[in-house]
């Protein structure tokens, strides 16, 4: 049986810890099922160096795609990666790893999120990787911790950040409906851009703007992701 997960509890928990700068960060998420409110404990706080092994485990079970050592040491230990666990009875059982960087870093391939000449002062918000454990999935744990990075991101102080971006392999229909869910929008289609198992595969740019941004296209852009829909999603 899945044990039921105390959001209140765990944000307190969380208010109480490490990085008293980031705590305001955690609200409740509209999305959580009910089933939480019993008196469990799901925590939420940020990774530290020790962490390290557990997260690597979770990464290859989570994801085809292979990170690099010196990845997981940048985000178990540099205070520029946004990363959050979601702990249960010590165990991590969801990550989400973001960072927010100046709009002028976005990667030739996603520039096209903003105008250039319009956000040139700007930063936007990448996430990396989200990932929760196979039986503490449904039950809005993903949810509870992009909740907390959107409340980072749309803090007073981070009103020069325009957008929120992610990658994701166009078959990851889980993920793909999870973030429509949240409101992402398809942006743009990126042929063979991950490699899994030596094979090139597809994915997704998705985009969800913030403090007042907005896509570079005006009218078109809504069409332009009817058409992406419509040729790769069914
Ligand atoms: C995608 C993922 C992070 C979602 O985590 P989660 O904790 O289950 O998500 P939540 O419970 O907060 O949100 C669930 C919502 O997402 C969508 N969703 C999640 N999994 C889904 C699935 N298997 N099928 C359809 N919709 C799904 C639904 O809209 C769902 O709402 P509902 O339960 O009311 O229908 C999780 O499935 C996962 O870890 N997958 C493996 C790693 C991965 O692919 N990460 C994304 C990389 S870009």
């Amino acid at each position: 049986m899945v044990p039921s997960l105390d959001v209140e509890s765990s944000i307190q928990r969380y208010s109480n810890s490490k990085d008293s700068n980031r705590d305001n960060h955690v609200t409740t998420s509209p999305y959580l099922s009910p089933l939480f409110t019993s008196a469990a404990d799901l925590q939420l706080r940020f990774l530290c160096p020790s962490d390290i092994d557990q997260v690597k485990d979770l990464c290859k079970e989570w994801f085809p795609i292979q990170y690099p050592e010196a990845w997981y040491k940048d985000i178990t230990s540099d205070p520029r990666f946004y990363s959050l666990a979601a702990v249960y009875q010590s165990k991590l059982v969801g990550l989400l790893i973001a960072e927010v960087k100046q709009s002028d870093a976005i990667n030739k391939e996603d520039k096209g999120i903003l105008d250039g000449r319009m956000y040139s002062n700007c930063t936007v918000g990448y996430i990396l990787s989200l990932g929760v454990c196979s039986r503490f999935r449904r039950q809005g744990v993903a949810s509870l911790l992009l909740d907390s990075f959107l409340n980072h991101v749309t803090q007073s102080e981070n009103q020069t950040c325009k957008a929120i971006y992610l990658h994701v392999l166009t078959m990851n229909s889980a993920a793909i409906r999870f973030y429509e869910k949240h409101y992402f929008r398809l942006h743009s289609f990126l042929p063979y851009y991950y490699s899994v198992d030596g094979k090139c595969k597809d994915g997704f740019t998705y985009v969800l703007y913030i403090n007042g941004g907005h896509p570079p296209w005006g009218l078109l852009y809504p069409f332009l992701e009817k058409v992406l829909k419509y040729r790769f999603i069914h």
